[in-house]
């Protein structure tokens, strides 16, 4: 089973490839979050399978996404006890494994190994998004890549991280969390429309519109989804994105939106 967590398409375009490959179910954890926020009554979520769980999901400040591993530890896995995990990232990864091995031993999971994918750089509220010829590069590479991954994930082999770097020390990574991961900075220009297109894509339901415009309620994982998609630009981020190129895969022309999977693969655990 590969699930995915994505915020501008690239963890979302990977896990499609890997679960395509394999011949294996692909699960939206975005679609699953926001279903849980949605519903009051929803609990935890129990998965199913008999082949190795593969997480798919960004890079952020050299670790799995907070959202991700918040996701998975409030999960139940049943089956396979064999979890992979493939990282789309701009750069670099540092030790984001040994966070995925802490992850397994919290879970009981066997880990069975990190990899990276680099994926065009999505986190214009820091730095910059490449322009769409070196992005489409960039993707072709990866695609490669997946394959062998795939063949790898296949045939039960343990996988390992090409991109990985020095370990983030811990006070930093807080500091990160602390001064980039919020909604705060988040206003909207006249040019929008109202369209509600943010609001639908915000994995934490975090967005409302009130009179025709978007209000953040303050849980926001900078997924980059809302700044990105937004078909008008409206959004900005303080000054740091101003200017900037905005990238997210299927609004740009790169590649044709696929829709979600349309059965949810979980099952509610009562
Ligand atoms: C908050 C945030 C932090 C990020 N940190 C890193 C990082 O530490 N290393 C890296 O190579 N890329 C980093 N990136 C870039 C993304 O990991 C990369 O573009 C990824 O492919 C985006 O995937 P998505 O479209 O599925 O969300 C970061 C992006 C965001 C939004």
């Amino acid at each position: 089973m590969v699930l995915y967590f994505s915020g501008t398409g690239n963890s979302r375009y990977v896990a499609g490839i890997l679960s395509k490959l394999c011949g294996d179910r692909l699960v939206s954890i975005n679609r699953t979050m926001r279903e849980r926020k949605l519903d009051p009554y929803n609990a935890a979520y129990s998965f199913q399978s008999d082949g190795p769980f593969v997480v798919v999901c960004p890079t952020y400040c050299w670790h799995i996404p907070r959202v991700v591993e918040a996701f998975l530890l409030d999960s139940r896995f049943v089956g396979s006890r064999q979890m992979y995990f493939l990282l789309t990232c701009g750069s670099g990864t540092g030790q984001a494994a040994a966070h995925a091995g802490q992850i397994c031993r919290k879970l009981e999971m066997e880990f069975s190994g990190l990899a990276s994918v680099r994926m065009p750089e999505n986190y214009i509220c820091l730095f910059r998004a490449p322009d769409a010829d070196e992005a489409v590069g960039i993707i072709r590479a990866a695609k490669t890549q997946v394959e062998t991954l795939s063949g790898q994930i296949l045939s039960g082999k343990p996988i390992r991280d090409s991109n990985a770097g020095p370990a983030m020390p811990e006070l930093l990574y807080r500091q990160f969390y602390r001064h980039f991961v919020h909604d705060r900075r988040f206003t909207v220009k006249d040019s929008c429309t109202g369209c509600g297109t943010c609001a639908g894509l915000c994995p934490l339901v975090n967005i409302s519109m009130l009179h025709g415009r978007p209000v953040w309620g303050g849980n926001c994982t900078q997924c980059q989804a809302c700044i990105a998609a937004c078909p008008t630009d409206a959004i900005e981020f303080g000054r740091r994105s101003r200017g900037k190129r905005r990238y997210y895969l299927y609004a740009s022309g790169l590649q044709k939106f696929p829709p979600e999977p349309s059965q949810p693969e979980h099952f509610r655990d009562n």
